[in-house]
């Protein structure tokens, strides 16, 4: 029988997985000063956050974050984290791509910050911007499909990493509006100097 994307993730996470990843995301980072000059932080949610190294950071920044992932084993190493930085998280175990999704996120409470880091889940999208809150902000970097000669980090697979301006299209064909605040695409060294080619994108609904 084949193994669940939960007994998977799991597993990586037991061996390790990510556990050298500990800064932030770059780019939230980046953008977060923007964020913040335009909203009091309020509710936020990371999806499939992982050991939460953004959900943290958020929560740092006076976000109250819903953090969302398969794997118990990552938000368990998450959990630990948050504690030793002095910060609460709601670590909710689902998968996203199952039925029911939004099932272990206040589907009530629109956010004001959804974050989607190197999660390449394209049927998710139209949940994620209907969860926002007006005003609110989406931040979404993945893996970006590469055919230059640089050697990049991550997925091999090609299916683990998104076409160029395929998160642009699908997220400008929401009937909620949204402005594009920040796009990118392209080469980024990473903390550990590894090279990585991502898309990115930043949109705030209107509407
Ligand atoms: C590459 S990691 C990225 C983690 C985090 N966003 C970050 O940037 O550090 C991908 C994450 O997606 C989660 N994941 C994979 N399939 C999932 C699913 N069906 N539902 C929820 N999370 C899933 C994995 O457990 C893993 O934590």
């Amino acid at each position: 029988m084949a193994l669940s994307d939960r007994q998977l993730w799991d597993a990586r996470y037991r061996q390790g997985a990510y556990s050298e990843r500990l800064w932030p995301g770059a780019y939230l980072q980046q953008c977060m000063p923007q964020i913040l000059a335009q909203q009091t932080p309020e509710r936020a949610l990371d999806v499939a956050c992982g050991r939460g190294r953004n959900s943290i950071y958020a929560a740092q920044q006076g976000f109250n974050v819903d953090a969302v992932d398969v794997s118990a084993a990552a938000l368990a190493q998450g959990a630990r984290q948050a504690f030793h930085a002095g910060v609460m998280v709601n670590w909710r175990c689902q998968n996203l791509l199952g039925a029911n999704v939004g099932g272990g996120w206040q589907r009530d409470n629109k956010y004001g910050l959804i974050i989607m880091f190197r999660f390449v889940a394209p049927s998710l999208l139209p949940t994620l911007v209907s969860n926002l809150a007006l005003g609110g902000h989406l931040l979404i970097e993945e893996h970006l499909q590469w055919s230059g000669p640089e050697a990049v980090n991550g997925p091999n697979n090609p299916d683990f990493r998104v076409a160029p301006q395929a998160l642009k299209e699908a997220l400008l064909s929401s009937p909620q509006g949204l402005d594009i605040v920040d796009e990118f695409e392209g080469l980024v060294e990473e903390p550990d100097r590894s090279q990585a080619a991502l898309s990115r994108i930043w949109v705030r609904r209107q509407r």
